[in-house]
């Protein structure tokens, strides 16, 4: 059995469940009052964006920008499948998010902050405000630090504001900023380190979550061992106060190695540092994310196209004008944060919401709350918020006062039912909304309809955006038809402005992980011959609308984070007593899906079962971070395999998800499969 059947099982459930579940739904219109304030409202703009007008079209997106230097070409494709952009431009991305705005909006808020403590009221910073503060800090980087253009710098930063400005000041010297999820775990932050080469860490002593003042630095002193282990040496790990003045960790500061930033940050006062002009193609920041091994990958985004991407996308999908306040509840340590809470709305002068702190908490009206008191017009969630707030309290939002003109989702699908009742509930019927489909790799959205001119379709991603020509293939590498209906691989013929540049360090990576499969011919300069691939599955219906139906590789997207299950086998398996893991995505009602854990004991081993499971949580939390700690651990006298001793995760995940374990008899041990599904299902 080799994993492509195991891919092609998964499809086929997936399509099947869908046909019976998901009906085709009617659409829905958008309301005239927000047509007539629609940043983009141009019927032709498919057409101006036709693959003849490839890749010119995208002029459009890049003059949305402020460039030192105008760009030669709009894209080389040379050496496919690393694609350039607005070859020969000279940009800066903080500039364009800083620096432009201040002769109109000096005074306009960039961003507000809201802590996650209730009392404590928001804080906006003025583009004016935050112009001052990543000059200052971009002082501290250049001259405390010693860091220049091309140099990488880890953060391991929480939603603060301390984070955009950190990431601000490093664009603004060209300094690539790798941010690591606040969540993960400090081993996890040391890796990157490592993988990146970053001689600083760039962290914060505590942050707010769920009521607890957290020790956020405790993970620095993790981190900072990891990278060492790794063979990285960290010099400084700088460290913000979450109250400036006060130091509120238990874990203590190391002598000659941390230092506080706001202290630091004092002999910079009044400093400004000219933005580097740098080219559209250097690296702007790496964003790490899960794959089909246990390495994540350090997905490199480059400067211009990344940037004239997320502004383009922001302006016609997100509809963001200047006056908008402008709220996207993802944190900033995904790639959802850094291109639609940071570098798009700034691009375009919004105003943007960074909240500290889980959106349930105190309760589950705090969201509304929030939206009420800072006028927020524009709203971007995932459909496990959704769902979340949905559960506990479903009348609740109607009855708040915000009135939302959009609404985005993104990060997973999102089910026709949760689509109507975030319509009708917080929408009130009369926000659109866009249900936003893309990754990592991406930089931006992919697939979502254009809010004033598509009807919406509940259930579906909707049409490629502009510029963006997608084709589903099957298994055999045949293309689907357009309009098939019929489940395959999701990919994108060609090359767009967002998409990353490489794996940091890993060429070959790259090419083999979103090419290889569905390469015309490797020797071929023409850039129709490399589609991407995006490892979803997905179906095409005949209105040209797409329903992503879901990760066809080993990778589980849970609350909309990506995890890899390669990565949560490999900390079970540092557990002394367990010989053997596999991981499987389980559905869930809230979580989309959560990942379960078989493990099987080392021969002899005389652990209890409860200590395993103990253990098992605890290196997932201690590796990876608290979002990959299993649904369910299930300690299994053997795991079913195939007789060359493969693993058959599929029949665990069919026992998992109660489902037909299909035909057994071939397997090796094929009796285990019944002694594990009595142990499970009871
Ligand atoms: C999934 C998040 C269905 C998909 C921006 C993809 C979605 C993965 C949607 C990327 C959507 C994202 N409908 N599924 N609208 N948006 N996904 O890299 O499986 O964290 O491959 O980027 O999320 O997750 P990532």
């Amino acid at each position: 059995m080799t994993d492509k059947t195991v891919n092609r099982d998964d499809a086929a459930a997936n399509e099947a469940q869908i046909a019976v579940l998901w009906q085709e739904e009617s659409y829905f219109k958008p309301s005239q009052s927000f047509i007539d304030q629609a940043n983009m409202k141009d019927p032709d703009i498919r057409k101006r964006f036709g693959e003849e007008n490839f890749p010119e079209c995208y002029r459009e997106y890049a003059d949305m920008l402020t460039w030192f230097k105008p760009y030669d070409q709009v894209l080389d494709t040379s050496n496919p499948p690393f694609w350039k952009w607005f070859t020969g431009g000279k940009i800066n991305a903080c500039y364009n998010c800083v620096d432009r705005h201040l002769d109109k909006y000096r005074n306009k808020a960039a961003f507000i902050f809201v802590s996650e403590v209730e009392d404590e009221p928001p804080v906006a910073m003025t583009y004016q405000e935050l112009y001052v503060r990543v000059n200052e800090m971009a002082a501290l980087l250049r001259d405390y630090c010693g860091l220049k253009a091309g140099d990488r710098v880890t953060l391991h930063l929480p939603m603060t504001l301390d984070l955009p400005i950190t990431m601000l000041a490093c664009a603004r010297l060209g300094i690539i900023h790798s941010q690591v999820f606040g969540g993960f775990s400090g081993k996890s932050a040391g890796q990157r380190i490592q993988d990146s080469g970053s001689r600083y860490l760039i962290t914060c002593d505590a942050y707010w979550r769920s009521g607890h003042l957290i020790d956020h630095k405790e993970k620095a002193d993790v981190a900072v061992q990891e990278a060492h282990d790794l063979g990285q040496e960290v010099d400084k790990v700088l460290v913000w106060q979450r109250y400036p003045g006060k130091y509120s960790a238990a874990t203590p500061m190391v002598e000659g190695r941390d230092v506080f930033v706001n202290d630091l940050l004092k002999q910079y006062r009044g400093q400004r540092v000219a933005p580097e002009q740098m080219d559209a193609e250097a690296p702007l920041f790496l964003m790490y994310s899960s794959g089909t091994t246990g390495k994540p990958k350090g997905c490199q985004h480059r400067t211009g196209g990344y940037l004239a991407y997320v502004t383009g996308t922001s302006k016609w999908v997100q509809d963001i004008h200047p006056e908008d306040t402008y709220w996207c509840m993802a944190d900033i340590g995904w790639i959802t944060g850094h291109s639609y809470i940071v570098y798009g709305p700034l691009a375009l002068a919004a105003t943007s919401v960074v909240y500290e702190g889980v959106p349930t908490y105190p309760d589950m009206n705090r969201p509304w709350r929030i939206a009420d008191q800072l006028g927020v017009n524009i709203f971007h969630t995932s459909p496990t918020a959704v769902r979340a707030l949905r559960r506990v309290g479903p009348e609740e939002p109607i009855k708040g006062p915000q009135h939302f003109k959009h609404m985005t989702t993104v990060g997973e699908p999102i089910e026709p039912s949760a689509w109507r009742w975030y319509y009708e509930q917080i929408g009130k019927g009369q926000a659109v909304i866009c249900d936003t489909w893309w990754q990592t790799e991406n930089g931006g959205f992919l697939c979502s309809t254009l809010p004033a001119l598509d009807k919406m379709k509940p259930g579906s991603a909707g049409p490629a955006l502009p510029g963006v020509y997608p084709v589903i293939y099957d298994e055999d590498g045949n293309e689907l038809p357009a309009g098939s209906n019929k489940a395959g691989n999701m990919c994108i013929r060609n090359p767009w402005p967002g998409i990353i540049q490489t794996i940091w360090g890993d060429d070959k990576r790259f090419v083999k992980t979103y090419f290889e499969r569905y390469c015309k011919n490797p020797d071929s300069k023409d850039w129709r011959d490399w589609p991407y691939m995006s490892g979803d599955g997905a179906m095409e219906a005949k209105d040209g609308y797409f329903r992503i139906l879901g990760r066809i590789d080993d990778v589980i997207n849970v609350s909309g984070h990506r995890l890899g299950t390669k990565e949560i086998e490999s900390a079970c398996l540092t557990v002394p007593d367990v010989a053997e893991a596999a991981v499987v995505a389980v559905n869930d009602e809230i979580k989309g899906k959560v990942p379960e854990v078989y493990v099987s004991l080392a021969a002899g081993s005389k652990a209890s079962s409860d200590a395993i499971v103990k253990a098992v949580n605890q290196a997932c939390e201690d590796m990876i971070g608290k979002i990959a700690k299993p649904s369910r651990v299930h300690v299994v006298p053997d795991m079913p395999k195939t007789r060359s001793g493969k693993i058959m995760r599929r029949v665990l995940a069919a026992i998992s998800n109660g489902r037909d374990v299909g035909d057994v008899t071939t397997l090796a041990n094929a009796s285990v499969v019944e002694d594990i599904r009595k142990q499970v299902q009871g």
